[in-house]
């Protein structure tokens, strides 16, 4: 066994215990984040609607796992037991024994809402619900529960083996338990969460996300850049950057007094619209909606997607 493996089993006898955790929605984000729960030592209950979506569990957990394994973060043995550790469901009944579970279904309310009634009636008393909705509001989703105070938002990244973010939103009626028990679950399946004091759309992170892309938008459509130069200098400089101190922290390294300066002649000269949309709108009705067609703001060969691939290794192997 790795050090990194003993490092991943220590962690999982020590905090798996009994939970069960359940996952509904076993699509791109479902399946990474039951697998995440079931590497860290959980057993891991998954439904899905679709049967062709619960066949491919398997297969893609074990993707992910081998990507883990390329990375040396884990061995082979982590895999196997992460493997046996999930386990797919055509009825939804099996939420029953889930201490907690987490919705990822589409980004349509009404089915949400459709599924939240249901399982306000299968689960535990003292189980957590967790949406990981990508916008919608904790006190909107809740609306057919009937414990709103165990019901609260867990907002991962894509994907979940990579990104580490877990984004913890409580709602209105949200105990203060369960945000902690939430936060605490997370850390115990490898997440890095932040609690939100209150629901903002877009939480903190796809805020942060679309402002930048807001303004590289609004930068090509000036002309000053091409694609393939905005995204150099993000890459070059605040890329890295904030991988160390995130955008306060590098204020307060730079200075308050400049960083006012600067942002004083420079904040007026930023996009404040919506016009630079016109720029994906242009991509996506020629058909070019990027990698998935081939072709975006760049074509996309399979250079470019071994580069990116690599990348994405170096990161994941840093853990
Ligand atoms: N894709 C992302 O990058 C990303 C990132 C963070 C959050 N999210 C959010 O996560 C959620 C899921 O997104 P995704 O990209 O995994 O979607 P997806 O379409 O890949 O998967 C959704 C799955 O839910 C299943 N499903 C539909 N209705 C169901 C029901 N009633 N019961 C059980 N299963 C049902 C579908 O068959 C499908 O397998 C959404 O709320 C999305 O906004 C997505």
């Amino acid at each position: 066994m790795s050090e990194a493996d003993k490092a991943v089993s220590t962690a999982s006898t020590a905090s798996a215990g009994n939970a069960v955790i359940g996952v509904v929605g076993t699509g791109l984000m479902g399946v990474g984040i039951a697998t995440q729960s079931a590497l860290h030592g959980f057993r891991t209950v998954v439904h899905d609607v679709d049967p062709a979506r619960l066949a491919s569990v398997a297969p893609k957990a074990q993707a992910v796992l081998d990507e883990l394994i390329d990375a040396g973060r884990i061995g082979p043995e982590a895999k196997q037991a992460a493997l046996a550790r999930i386990e797919t469901h055509a009825d939804l009944e099996v939420m029953r024994a889930a201490d907690f579970v987490i919705e990822a279904i589409p980004e349509v309310l009404e089915l949400k809402h459709r599924l939240y009634e249901k399982l306000t009636a299968l689960l535990a008393d003292h189980a957590i619900l967790a949406s990981n909705t990508s916008g919608f509001t904790p006190d909107q989703l809740a609306a057919p529960l009937r414990a709103k105070e165990r019901f609260v938002i867990a907002h991962f990244w894509n994907p979940p083996h990579m990104i580490p973010l877990v984004e913890v939103v409580p709602g209105s009626a949200t105990a203060s338990d369960v945000t902690a028990q939430t936060a605490a679950l997370m850390t115990a399946i490898g997440m890095e969460p932040v609690v939100l004091t209150k629901a903002i759309p877009g939480f903190v992170g796809n805020r942060l996300q679309f402002a930048v892309l807001r303004e590289a938008l609004n930068i090509v459509r000036s002309g000053a850049a091409t694609p393939e130069v905005v995204d150099r200098v993000m890459k070059a400089s605040l890329g890295r950057r904030w991988g160390i101190v995130g955008p306060l922290e590098a204020a307060d390294m730079g200075g308050l007094d400049t960083f006012l300066d600067i942002s004083t002649h420079l904040m007026p000269e930023l996009a404040k619209d919506e016009d630079v949309l016109d720029l994906l709108r242009e991509q996506v009705d020629a058909g070019r909606v990027g990698v998935r067609s081939g072709a975006g703001f760049y074509d996309w060969d399979d250079v470019h997607l071994a580069q990116v691939s690599e990348g994405r290794k170096r990161v994941i192997g840093r853990g």
